[in-house]
């Protein structure tokens, strides 16, 4: 079971309700401000993830820093209509398709592939109650900056929930395509936002159970990012590079 506070920026105790109400939605306990630093809160409460409900977006207060959602680099991956995302021309989308994004972490690859529908829509399962929250509200809430994006948002649900457990009520084939996007084992991480999500995601290696559940759920494509050199046992049609050392495979179904 995952363990967090919640709580106000300091000298606001105007939205004091507020975060009692979300305290009480996410079921972590709500632990007044009164002046204290994130440190003292957290030495006092025992826990590394503290959720700050601000006026203008909550965040996630880690021992490494802010987390709060923002659209990363979706802008810059659906810019150019013409030159879709190694992500996009793998999944080779239809314009109505259902995906499942199993890993949806803070959402940028569900943006990138959301803008690429237009009736469809994308169901992102993440386990982390306070990442599904910060998403839920930033798809909500984000000024984006496009109405690309904007659009995109609109078509993603989220659900905070395991994966694999989700899988299992699923019915045969009621995705186009199903994607994963596990954390890398190593934490070896470019960016910083990557560092204070690996604070509160969870880190465990994609299961073989889920890819089995996966393969069933989806009626086209299983998507599969992954580092150079990992999943060596399994078996891809198509592998297309997403960057530094990262590719997307598609696995044989
Ligand atoms: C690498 S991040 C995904 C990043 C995401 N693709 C994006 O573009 O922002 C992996 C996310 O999957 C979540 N996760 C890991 N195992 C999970 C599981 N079994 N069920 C649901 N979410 C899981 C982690 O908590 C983390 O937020």
């Amino acid at each position: 079971m995952f363990n967090a506070i919640v709580t106000t920026p300091r000298k606001r105790t105007d939205l004091e309700e507020r975060a009692r109400t979300t305290a009480e939605l996410l079921k972590f306990p709500f632990v007044p401000r009164n002046e204290r630093s994130y440190e003292t809160l957290r030495r006092e409460s025992g826990v590394k993830a503290i959720l700050v409900v601000a006026d203008e977006a909550p965040f996630v207060q880690t021992p490494k820093g802010r987390l709060f959602f923002h659209e990363n680099t979706a802008g810059k991956r659906t810019k150019d209509r013409q030159k879709p995302d190694p992500l996009v021309r793998i999944m080779e989308l239809q314009p109505d398709d259902a995906v499942l994004d199993c890993t949806i972490g803070l959402a940028c690859d569900a943006l990138v592939v959301a803008a690429s529908l237009k009736d469809g829509k994308v169901v992102g399962v993440e386990v982390n109650p306070l990442l599904e929250y910060l998403v839920r509200e930033g798809l909500r809430s984000y000024n984006f900056s496009s109405s690309r994006l904007a659009a995109a948002a609109k078509r993603i649900i989220t659900i905070n929930a395991d994966h694999l457990d989700f899988l299992r009520r699923c019915e045969d084939d009621s995705f186009d395509v199903v994607y994963f996007d596990a954390m890398f084992t190593s934490g070896v991480e470019a960016s910083s936002s990557m560092q204070r999500i690996r604070e509160i995601a969870e880190n465990a290696p994609l299961s073989n159970e889920a890819v089995a559940e996966a393969r069933r759920v989806a009626r086209r494509k299983v998507i599969i990012k992954g580092r150079r050199g990992c999943f060596t046992d399994l078996q891809f049609s198509e592998i297309l590079p997403a960057g530094n050392r990262v590719f997307y495979g598609a696995l044989k179904l």
